[in-house]
């Protein structure tokens, strides 16, 4: 294995065996106002959307993960059937194991291959696409055919990773570079620590056509990496940054008002917390580990965890008389305590 690709199983490993979620990503301090007269027929309530132009059964996203050592080919294989089946977008993980050794691409390959329909979006770190430049991006999106690509922002984790990255000059002039030379949408995600209002004004001015929150509060790389370092100095310092980030409704209210689709990602834990994504400006509400647990298990098991998702998407879009996710972005919330607080500090 190449120390990326082994990396890539590491995760998987952590992410799934141990307790590694930051805390609350700011959805117990909101609620959705309630209506006690919908005026709407449950059964017949319309989920699909639209995202960057293409049309989604749901506003359910399979947010990026894995793909990059053969043992990861099997979960990416299943997400994607989730995928094809309900009409979802997805994302994959890095694909920088794949570039840096071909005989690595089939992990990714294989989404294509089992969601021959399915909005796709290829995925890279802004270092790498900083250092290899636009030929990178290129072959990851004929990769797997995608749709979209997103570069991610991981400054925390480059910070404590052992082989992370320090120096993070010229990402922005690279992103640019991107933005005016790809061929498909550039969606521009954090993977954590969330995104403030000056980031998502900054990455729009270089021509990104989305934005994804990796909001605080889900999983943590600061806790990942904390679990992974074999030195005690970079685990005290992962640890030390367990609580850094913006929370992910946090971040969607920095970022909504500057216009673009969202992606409202980090800590999402059910259909109701995609339900106030949107109502709080998503496009989108994406999931990574409450998806790649069952992923882990079985197809059934995945397919199961959907179907409980858009059972609660659903009764919640009932409770607030919303018949289409249109009607879901103009219902009211109640939003209180600690997130209410940052959110009014946020001038
Ligand atoms: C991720 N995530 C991620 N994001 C990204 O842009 N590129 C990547 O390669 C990965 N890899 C990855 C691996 C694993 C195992 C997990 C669980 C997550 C981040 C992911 O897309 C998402 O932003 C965060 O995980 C927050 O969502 P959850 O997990 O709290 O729902």
């Amino acid at each position: 294995d190449t120390p990326t690709s082994s990396r890539k199983r590491e995760h998987l490993n952590i992410c799934c065996e141990r307790s590694i979620e930051a805390g609350d990503a700011g959805f117990s301090d909101v609620r959705l106002v309630h209506s006690a007269l919908p005026e709407c027929d449950m059964e017949n309530i319309d989920i699909r959307t639209r995202f960057l132009d293409a049309p989604l059964e749901s506003p359910l996203f399979i947010a990026a993960m894995t793909g990059g050592h053969p043992d990861t080919m099997e979960v990416n294989r299943l997400l994607a059937r989730a995928a094809e089946a309900y009409g979802l977008g997805m994302g994959v993980g890095s694909q920088r194991a794949a570039l840096e050794d071909p005989t690595l691409e089939e992990s990714f390959s294989v989404v294509r291959e089992e969601a021959p329909h399915a909005f796709l979006c290829a995925n890279l770190g802004i270092m790498q696409l900083r250092d290899h430049g636009i030929e990178w991006a290129e072959r990851a999106v004929e990769m797997i055919d995608a749709q979209a690509i997103v570069v991610h922002l991981n400054p925390l984790q480059e910070a404590i990773q052992p082989e992370g990255d320090h120096d993070a000059g010229g990402c922005l002039e690279a992103l640019r570079h991107l933005c005016t030379e790809s061929k498909v949408p550039v969606i521009v995600k954090e993977t954590g620590s969330g995104v403030s209002r000056a980031v998502a004004d900054a990455v729009r001015g270089a021509g990104a056509s989305a934005i994804d929150i990796g909001g605080w509060g889900g999983t943590s790389w600061a806790a990942v990496e904390c679990l992974r370092a074999t030195d005690s100095t970079l685990a005290d310092l992962g640890e030390a940054f367990l609580d850094w980030g913006i929370p992910t409704v946090v971040s969607l209210a920095e970022v909504r008002e500057g216009g673009g689709p969202i992606i409202a990602t980090g800590g999402l834990r059910s259909g109701i917390d995609i339900a106030k994504s949107v109502a709080l400006g998503a496009t989108l509400g994406g999931m990574a580990l409450p998806l790649l647990k069952p992923a882990m298990q079985s197809e059934d098991a995945l397919f199961a965890a959907i179907d409980a998702v858009h059972r609660q998407l659903r009764v919640a879009m009932f409770l607030t008389g919303s018949a289409t996710v249109r009607d879901l972005g103009r219902a009211r919330t109640y939003i209180t305590g600690k997130t209410r607080q940052m959110i009014e500090t946020t001038d």
